[in-house]
């Protein structure tokens, strides 16, 4: 699948090693929002492949629902969603959205966190994409995934510029992972 995007793409990421700290080599996609014409082939390279009869779960099937992660997925699920005629949904950090929520808690390095949804975000039976920078153990997109089923949703994919496969977080998810660029 658009194989020369994915070059392209990667090619616009930058590693930090021993960011935020010792020993952790983090990933950047800002340079690719820095560039009009990567930031353009990252988008089109997503909604190509929400609109191309790809995903096993339910070929062709219409999209709903974009749900973007905090802080990062809400670079670039907003632009999804309007490509699609799709409504995007925050997940934000505990405490930061008003009215009832929906919430959900994860594994962090130290401790757990707590995701948040609008609880009359989502309507049941409606079909659902998540989408993020980077998947690493799959803690933050697992807690999406189950604000969406706690509302009635049906999510079909996960959408990642970068996957770490070594920390296997996309077998802790309840649907297929699509990422653009593999990490080691
Ligand atoms: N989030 C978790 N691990 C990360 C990494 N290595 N780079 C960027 N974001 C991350």
């Amino acid at each position: 699948l658009l194989t020369m995007d994915v070059d392209f793409i990667k090619s616009h990421l930058k590693a930090h090693p021993d960011f935020p700290k010792k020993g952790i080599v983090f990933l950047d996609i800002f340079p690719l929002l820095r560039s009009p014409v990567a930031f353009e082939t990252l988008i089109t390279h997503f909604v190509y492949r929400l609109t191309s009869h790809t995903i096993a779960a339910s070929p062709s099937k219409k999209i709903d629902v974009i749900v973007g992660l905090d802080a990062r997925g809400f670079l670039l699920g907003p632009l999804i969603a309007l490509r699609l005629g799709a409504a995007f949904v925050p997940v934000r950090k505990r405490g930061k959205l008003p009215g009832r929520c929906v919430s959900a808690s994860y594994e962090k390095e130290y401790g757990t966190d707590i995701f948040e949804m609008q609880a009359d975000a989502i309507q049941p039976g409606q079909t659902v994409v998540v989408v993020d920078d980077l998947i690493a153990t799959g803690g933050s997109a697992k807690a999406a995934g189950e604000l969406i089923a706690q509302q009635g949703g049906k999510t079909l994919e996960y959408l990642f510029v970068i996957e770490l496969p070594f920390l296997k977080g996309a077998a802790k998810l309840n649907a297929p992972v699509y990422s653009i660029v593999q990490a080691d």
